[in-house]
């Protein structure tokens, strides 16, 4: 889900609904703005005492956007939905019995049942989790505490402090150009703009009015005024020690709830221009995003690099006893990430001689006669805030591991919850299918991989020069893939409409084939399977038809030979073969060959490239919802 927020002195709902078509890469099964509304001419508020609400169910192109010039201060959200099918009654905000307090989330109250069944007498309209807040909120503010109103930043303290499980909340207050909002366990930044304040899940919501950030903490509580102050809150212990700071909440009842107190929390300037976050000309994200990777990888490889002295720069520095003692490097992840992770584990075993073990994040457990001193545990998450993800990372650091984490996203929760992170540099991916941060967090876990062979001794300066090279020879080689674009549109245009397909590889054309498999079920719908080449002869052969094609890695890391016989396995059976061959190989058995130049054992990654514009240009040639695939989000939050 996709939370924005503006308080400020220009009109809220233009700039809110701007956010929301932003953040709608996060969800789009419904969205949703609330307005205070207001006198904009004097600054003063509630020129009615009300809120202006408008949600609907679907993408946000559905939402009309309220006119209501005179209103400053707004909130909305888009929605990924888990408690309630994606109806506009379950589309945030939601809203108290009054009408006069609106709230948008981000995560799972797991206490919800337990919190509604105390609010007897409030009457809900949704059946979603989220309803309980703007009521608990109700109930607070109807209070009064040393003979004052509860005021609205106390109430949020209040309520999230009874909150279970995870979340960003996000409210307004009908009579109040201010927004108070808290965050555990979900997303939430502040934009500082010029006597306005920005608050979303993430930067690219506001990143045309701002650049200025501050990424907030789990257990803040932050309170954005008319003037665009900013005022963070944290738990004591991790509040600032000035004892002349009066505790935020001394006139509530300080031993129901954690006592919280202003923080002084950095302001950060991000560095992705805001036209990043853009189409530039293309039509989807996603097809910009393929042909951003040679930028994006020489971004990831920048300042890394030193082919000479065959070393590494990550600024990543782990113990030195750490590297000699090291028993097993776990790499955790989810969806795409998950199969970078399984290329780059080769790499790494090849490389550092260590065992590398991956695992579906959600499956992960730390046990079975591990030692947590010899272990390393790596998160590779793209947006660091996969909940999934977050969850294995957090057991690895319980258990005692050394953790780092490899993400795109700065300030994310994952990078909090590591002991050290590596950025992939990327730049912004919106398309919800993952395309160049896949190229690039493989580069950055083989520059990993190069950099622990080196420091443990178990990789030679002569092979990390050749790896090196292959690596500064990737963004040229993904380029030529890319300028060879209207061969996959023939391909697509010829193969669009078969029954099924299946990706075959071996070794570093594995996890290339289930990536290839993955992209064409996401964003085309079809039946696509990945399979190591050799086990098609265990059973898939039963699939295989002459509507079934089959694509290949038959590129260097690949064992291209090998694969080749099972390709003709298939191609016995009546399938068509479409194979990405080294440059220096032939096979002329193949239907269709898409030229891979050499760069050694990262040819493979540039067989996704080709993979990566065929499920685009199969999508394309039906019309599907390329960069927002029905059911599905970017970041997904919940586990
Ligand atoms: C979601 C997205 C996938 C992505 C996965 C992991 O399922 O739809 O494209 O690969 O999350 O995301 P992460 O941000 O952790 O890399």
């Amino acid at each position: 889900c996709g939370i924005i927020g503006y308080v400020g002195d220009e009109a809220a709902a233009p700039i809110v609904y701007q956010g929301l078509e932003n953040l709608e890469y996060r969800g789009y099964d419904s969205a949703g703005i609330a307005l205070v509304n207001g006198a904009r001419a004097t600054g003063d508020v509630a020129a009615d005492g009300g809120l202006t609400v408008a949600k609907r169910s679907g993408e946000v192109s559905n939402l009309t956007v309220p006119d209501a010039p005179d209103a400053t201060c707004g909130i909305g959200h888009t929605r990924w939905s888990t408690h309630g099918p994606p109806t506009d009654a379950n589309a945030h905000p939601h809203v108290d019995c009054a009408e006069s307090i609106a709230v948008v989330h981000n995560g799972i109250i797991e206490n919800h049942e337990a919190l509604k069944a105390e609010l007897g007498d409030h009457e809900f309209t949704s059946e979603t989790d989220t309803e309980v807040v703007p009521h608990l909120l109700e109930s607070e503010l109807s209070e009064t505490a040393g003979g004052d109103a509860v005021d609205l930043r106390t109430a949020v303290e209040r309520v999230v402090d009874r909150l279970e499980g995870s979340y960003a909340v996000c409210a307004i207050h009908a009579g109040e150009n201010r927004i108070v909002a808290a965050r555990d366990g979900s997303p939430l930044v502040v934009g500082h703009g010029e006597d306005a304040a920005f608050l979303a899940s993430d930067v690219t919501a506001f990143l045309e009015h701002t650049r200025e950030v501050t990424y907030l903490e789990d257990g803040d509580v932050v309170d954005l005024s008319a003037d665009g102050d900013v005022e963070v809150f944290a738990p004591s212990d991790d509040a600032a020690s000035d004892a002349s700071v009066p505790d935020s909440s001394a006139s509530s009842d300080a031993n129901a709830f954690l006592s919280r107190r202003p923080v002084d929390r950095s302001v950060e300037t991000v560095e992705w221009e805001a036209d990043a976050a853009e189409k530039a000309g293309y039509e989807h994200y996603m097809r910009k995003e393929i042909h951003e990777q040679p930028t994006a990888l020489r971004q990831t490889l920048s300042g890394r690099v030193d082919v000479d002295r065959a070393r590494v720069d990550l600024d990543v520095s782990f113990p030195e006893a750490l590297l000699e003692r090291i028993e097993e490097v776990q790499i955790v992840a989810c969806g795409t990430s998950y199969y970078a992770g399984r290329y780059a584990a080769r790499l790494i075993e090849s490389f550092a001689d260590v065992r590398t073990t991956v695992e579906i994040a959600s499956e992960y457990a730390f046990g079975a006669g591990r030692d947590p001193d010899r272990t390393l545990t790596i998160a590779v998450t793209q947006s660091g805030e996969t909940a999934d993800t977050l969850g294995a990372i957090r057991r690895a650091d319980s258990a005692g591991a050394r953790t780092l984490a490899v993400t795109n996203t700065l300030g994310s929760s994952v990078t909090r919850a590591v002991d050290d992170a590596v950025f992939i540099r990327a730049g912004p991916e919106i398309g919800v299918a993952a395309t160049k941060t896949f190229a690039s967090q493989v580069t950055t876990l083989a520059l990993l991989a190069v950099a622990l062979g080196r420091e443990r001794g178990t990789l030679s300066a002569s092979r990390a020069r050749s790896v090196l090279e292959n690596l500064r020879g990737l963004p040229g080689a993904v380029q030529q893939a890319l300028d060879a674009e209207a061969d996959v549109v023939a391909a697509a245009e010829q193969y669009r409409d078969e029954d099924a397909f299946f990706f075959l590889g071996r070794d570093l054309g594995v996890p290339v084939a289930l990536e290839g498999a993955l992209k064409l079920k996401e964003i085309a719908y079809d039946h696509a399977e990945g399979f190591p080449a050799g086990e098609l002869k265990h059973g898939p052969l039963a699939l295989v038809t002459d509507r079934t094609p089959v694509l290949a890695v038959l590129t260097e890391g690949g064992s291209p030979a090998e694969t080749m016989t099972n390709v003709t396995e298939a191609q016995t059976r009546g399938a068509d073969a479409i194979g990405c061959v080294s440059a220096d190989r032939e096979f002329g058995t193949l239907d269709v060959a898409f030229e891979v130049p050499d760069v050694g054992l990262l040819e493979p990654l540039v067989a996704n490239v080709y993979f990566q514009l065929f499920a685009y240009h199969v999508a394309n040639e039906k019309s599907r919802a390329i960069d927002k695939p029905r059911n599905l989000a970017k970041s997904v939050t919940v586990e």
